[in-house]
């Protein structure tokens, strides 16, 4: 009961990072939750490619050496992509398996059944790195803000284009040597279109909307608009009307409906959001109650967003000790109609 088993599927730039934590925190584990986090197995495709990052013995290209092993308690998914992520995670939670994934592409599409999975299996499903990185910014709208309306959740939820536009305004780099950086750096997705495209910013949208307004509302229902037509030129002519060019994701709760959108907006340059360089990410949230919330921090990288997933992982290992796994479901839905935003 002292070790908590871990398998690990991905071990690439997320994965790398919360291995990374994992070992740092042994220490202090005990301490923390009670008990002891052990990465038993690290699935991959290439195993050779990882022979001296991780032992021989935990190594695997198999996921039949994960699911059928019973000691594993919690599989956390770090390898991207629909499939065959979306039949792990479900075989795994059918196995009473806690899960925790980062997979942004796959909560914004097929989040809402995974989530019913869960509740049906008593299983904790959690994907804090799943939108902004290291922010947290789930929980925070899922627990702490649940007693109020939220009208708004809206920011800027992709570090590789907010970095881009900030290499091509501030050191004037061209678009492609840009996202060059950004991908060798570890922040985009391993195909860039969907972070250029803003397609990656609609998938965090979909899944902020859902939990502040309490709809199912997935990536289909999100107007997207990127920034490959952003030019020099463009943000010189921001500058001389005293404006940043930012690419936003914005998700209001209107009197028609819930509108959700993703698309290059001029930001006066003395509203907080023109000041988020690199790859930060900020998320505004307004409240009936609390009024204008604001969260920042690091949105994209490999120990910014493991601390994201280290933190569920600490979370399940904790709700275990103390048998109460499962509570954070998030199924019971009011359904507010979506307006229709065509692309
Ligand atoms: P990487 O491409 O860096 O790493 C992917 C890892 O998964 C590799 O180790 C790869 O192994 C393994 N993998 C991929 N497909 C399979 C498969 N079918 N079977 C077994 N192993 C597989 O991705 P990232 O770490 O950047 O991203 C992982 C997830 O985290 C994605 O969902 C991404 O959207 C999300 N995310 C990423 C962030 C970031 O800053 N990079 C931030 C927040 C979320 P191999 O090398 O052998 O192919
Ligand atoms: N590609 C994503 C980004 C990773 O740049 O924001 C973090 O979700």
């Amino acid at each position: 009961d002292s070790v908590k088993k871990i398998a690990l599927l991905g071990m690439g730039t997320v994965g790398s990072g919360v291995y990374e934590i994992i070992e740092r925190q042994k220490v202090n584990m005990p301490d923390k939750i009670g008990c002891v986090l052990d990465i038993a197995k690290v699935l991959v495709r290439n195993k050779k490619k990882y022979e001296n990052t991780v032992p021989a013995e935990k190594l695997t290209d198999q996921w039949s050496d994960i699911i059928n092993d019973d000691s594993i308690d919690i599989v956390v998914e770090v390898m991207g992509g629909l499939e065959p992520a979306r039949t792990y995670i479900k075989e795994a939670l059918e196995k009473g398996k806690h899960v925790v994934t980062a997979n942004k592409d796959l909560m914004a599409t097929h989040g809402h059944e995974l989530l019913d999975e869960a509740k049906i299996h008593g299983c904790d499903l959690l994907f804090e790195a799943a939108v902004a990185g290291g922010i947290p910014i789930i929980r925070p709208l899922k627990q702490c803000l649940v007693g109020n309306d939220i009208s708004e959740v809206m920011g800027i939820i992709n570090g590789t284009t907010n970095f881009i536009l900030t290499k091509m305004t501030e050191e004037g780099m061209e678009f492609a040597d840009a996202l060059q950086l950004a991908t060798d750096l570890g922040y985009a997705e391993a195909d860039p279109t969907a972070d250029i495209e803003g397609y990656d910013a609609g998938r965090k949208l979909a899944i902020l909307a859902s939990i502040a307004f309490h709809t199912p509302v997935t990536f289909d229902d999100v107007y997207t608009e990127g920034i490959s037509k952003v030019t020099a030129k463009d943000i010189r002519y921001a500058h001389e009307l005293g404006c940043e060019i930012k690419l936003l994701g914005i998700a209001k709760n209107t009197e028609d409906g819930i509108e959700v959108k993703v698309h290059p907006t001029m930001i006066p340059i003395d509203h907080p959001l023109a000041s988020v360089k690199d790859s930060f990410n900020a998320v505004f949230v307004h409240g009936d109650a609390v009024g204008d919330t604001m969260f920042y921090g690091r949105g994209a990288g490999s120990l910014p967003t493991g601390s994201a997933v280290v933190g569920d992982i600490m979370d399940i290992a904790r709700n275990m000790r103390f048998q109460c796994t499962g509570r954070i479901g998030c199924s019971c839905y009011k359904r507010i109609p979506i307006k229709e935003m065509k692309n």
